[in-house]
């Protein structure tokens, strides 16, 4: 599918479909649309009164123009009401767009949507992405694909001028986020701690990123003894991957993002019993997936920057060599922990990542993490749960996921909370009482974190939804690559 920005005129455009944005309440037609309409011997406002089309956010509607018109189907999208215009708006209503474009076999389609802030790279970004990433479809584990392949040959932004660069960086940004989904979606026997690291090794190798990849004597030799109890058990050897993006000038800021990476979580001893979702945590390496995701478009946008990209890459399994609950690790930043429940393994992972990050010498670090069932339980399935040391920094992830179209709540560090993870025998405990169990895990991390603004995000609900949403299709979403990549080149 060919993206193109142009300043062709509404009236001048021919081709398969012409889709256009309505807000509420301004269905009726003047000005340029009254002459479309002329056109189109009342197409416009037949469609817009048969279907009783009001404009409202999420709605829909298509007809086919009769005769031998320059356009064959008009599409339209409701953009609720004109006064809350954001740039999310135009991505839902492209997403809605090219859903419908792909339904009725549209080869030549054209969009023309009102521009958010009078800013056409704006507008282009949010419909480029709104275009391609419903489009998505992952077959890799199908022996036939089920979908007949898509007839969308070009999409004409109408009103935007040329747009190229734009256009292009929206394709990063894209593959990025296709990039976290497939790792995602991938079964736990396909992305494997030796596969992740395999990956990030080709993005590093394709993109000219840094790399260093520890291996388990490594870790032990940096006393990763954390991150090395939750690795135990599995037969596979874990993977600490560290990639690193330098800018050819002097970088204006340095930061690492830390992405939790158990490509499974069984829950180790403390066995996730039936229904708790065991067969879904696959998707227990979301933050990392949308790190190496990150990685991607990032090493291509080529911020001036420093970026690094650190996943402690293992699975949370059960053997004869597993931790035992009530084991006692040594951190490598010298803390002890008693681990009073084995299913709490992403912060331990996390713990020797964070203090690996902060010798780095960043000015922030961000991690992210499928950590606790506790923040999908708070905040729902949409929206990640943000905790931060800093207000600057939780005010830079706010307005770059604002941006992207990505929902965050902040959240509490309530100090108090982590008199719950005081241990009898260990500098603390890796879990809590039930209630605030989101809180106290980001407490736990930020044991791990000496003074570096630091910000931590839970997204185990976003990273996955069982039905389609907005730009995502059913399945993984590559959450929240889009709001971090935002964040660094803001
Ligand atoms: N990976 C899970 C959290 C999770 C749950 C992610 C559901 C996605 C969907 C995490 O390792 C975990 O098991 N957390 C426990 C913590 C508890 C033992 C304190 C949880 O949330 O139940
Ligand atoms: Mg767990
Ligand atoms: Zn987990």
């Amino acid at each position: 599918m060919d993206i193109r920005g142009t300043d062709t005129p509404l009236l001048d455009w021919s081709g398969d479909a012409l889709a256009l944005g309505l807000f509420e309440n301004a269905t009726e037609i003047t000005g340029e649309l009254k002459q479309l309409d002329e056109k189109l011997g009342r197409t416009l406002q037949e469609l817009i009164t048969e279907a009783e089309f009001e404009g409202k956010s999420g709605t829909s509607a298509v007809t086919r123009v009769g005769g031998q018109s320059s356009v064959r189907k008009i599409i339209l999208v409701g953009l609720g009401k004109a006064d809350e215009l954001k740039s999310n708006t135009l991505r839902l209503g492209a997403a809605a767009i090219v859903r419908l474009a792909k339904k009725e076999k549209v080869k030549t389609l054209a969009i023309s949507l009102p521009l958010v802030n009078d800013d056409a790279a704006t507008t282009t970004a949010a419909i480029a992405e709104g275009l391609i990433l419903p489009l998505h479809q992952d077959n890799r584990f199908k022996s036939e694909p089920e979908d007949k392949p898509m007839k969308l040959e070009t999409v004409d932004i109408l009103g935007v001028g040329e747009q190229g660069e734009t256009i292009k960086r929206a394709q990063i940004v894209c593959s990025g986020v296709i990039l976290a989904r497939e790792l995602v979606a991938a079964p736990a026997n396909s992305v494997t701690p030796v596969t992740f690291a395999e990956t990030a090794q080709k993005i590093a190798t394709d993109y000219g990123l840094g790399i260093e990849i520890l291996e388990q004597e490594d870790c032990e030799k940096l006393g990763m003894g954390a991150f090395l109890g939750v690795a135990k058990a599995s037969d596979l050897p874990p993977k600490f991957i560290h990639l690193t993006y330098k800018p050819a000038a002097t970088p204006k800021r340095k930061v690492a993002i830390v992405g939790k990476s158990l490509t499974f979580d069984s829950g180790g001893l403390n066995l996730k019993v039936s229904g708790s979702g065991i067969e879904t945590m696959k998707m227990d390496m979301g933050g990392g997936a949308a790190t190496l995701g990150a990685a991607q478009a990032i090493a291509q946008l080529k911020p001036d920057v420093e970026v690094h990209f650190v996943c402690a890459a293992t699975e949370n399994m059960i053997s004869g060599r597993a931790l035992h609950p009530g084991d006692v690790l040594t951190a490598s930043n010298g803390k002890t922990i008693e681990v009073n429940n084995t299913d709490a393994e992403g912060r331990l992972t996390l713990a020797d990542a964070l203090v690996f990050a902060e010798k780095l010498e960043v000015d922030a670090i961000v991690d992210l993490a499928t950590l606790t069932g506790a923040c999908i339980v708070a905040l729902g399935d949409n929206i990640s749960g943000l905790w931060s040391t800093d207000d600057n920094l939780a005010g830079e992830i706010k307005a770059a996921a604002e941006a992207a179209g990505e929902k965050f709540w902040e959240m509490p560090l309530e100090e108090k909370y982590f008199e719950g993870l005081k241990s009898p025998i260990a500098d603390m405990k890796n879990t809590g009482p039930r209630a605030g169990g989101s809180i106290t895990a980001a407490l736990f991390l930020k044991q791990f974190i000496k003074e570096t603004p630091w910000a931590h995000l839970d997204v185990a609900g976003p990273v996955w939804g069982d039905k389609e949403n907005g730009v995502n299709n059913a399945g993984a979403t590559g959450f929240p690559v889009r709001t971090l990549v935002n964040w660094v080149l803001s």
